[in-house]
């Protein structure tokens, strides 16, 4: 019999899968006849998958009962909301003024180029999502950039993509 430690990365996704569904089906319960229960339900199916696929967007639908256009219609309004998957790292290139004066489009092009994606795009392999802001409130630092909770300030293109490379 094989121990925890020999869990092959298969049978970690499907446990990991197993677990997510075990989690929307206790939130679908919880608010299925609760009105108004929309948005939560979005919000916590979100935290559970990362993202709203057009199968979970039905699911939902169908359990609250409201037509599927009109989750949608809720899910593309608020920008909290993701429809494509998303990295597990998520980086915010500052392009604010200050950022922009001290450098921040060349930092912007360079992690374009390393990780072959566009503003707002993930890599294919879900390690990354880069997206740009408008000032990240450390204009001192300027350029900034945060990857995940982690803010990073005087970046060059060379130090961007020191960090990015240091990423697990
Ligand atoms: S303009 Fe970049 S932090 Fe303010």
């Amino acid at each position: 019999m094989r121990n925890l430690m020999e869990v092959s990365s298969l049978d970690k996704d499907l446990l990991q899968e197993k677990d997510r569904q075990l989690k929307l089906e206790e939130l679908l319960t919880k608010y299925q006849n609760t009105p108004g229960a929309l948005i939560p339900v979005l919000q916590q199916a979100q935290e559970i998958y990362g993202y709203l696929s057009p199968e979970l967007i039905r699911t939902i639908s169908s359990r609250l009962r409201i037509p599927a256009s009109r989750t949608y219609g809720v899910a593309t309004f608020y920008s909290q909301f993701h429809l494509q998957p998303r990295g597990r790292h998520i980086i915010k290139v500052c392009q604010g003024t200050a950022c922009h004066v001290r450098g921040g489009s060349k930092v912007m092009e360079a992690l374009k180029s390393y990780l072959g994606v566009g503003a707002g795009e993930t890599t294919a392999d879900l390690k990354f999502t880069l997206e740009t802001v408008a000032c990240l409130g450390a204009c001192g630092l300027a350029p900034v950039m945060m990857i995940n909770d982690q803010t990073e300030g005087q970046l060059t293109p060379a130090k961007a993509l020191q960090k990015i490379k240091s990423c697990d």
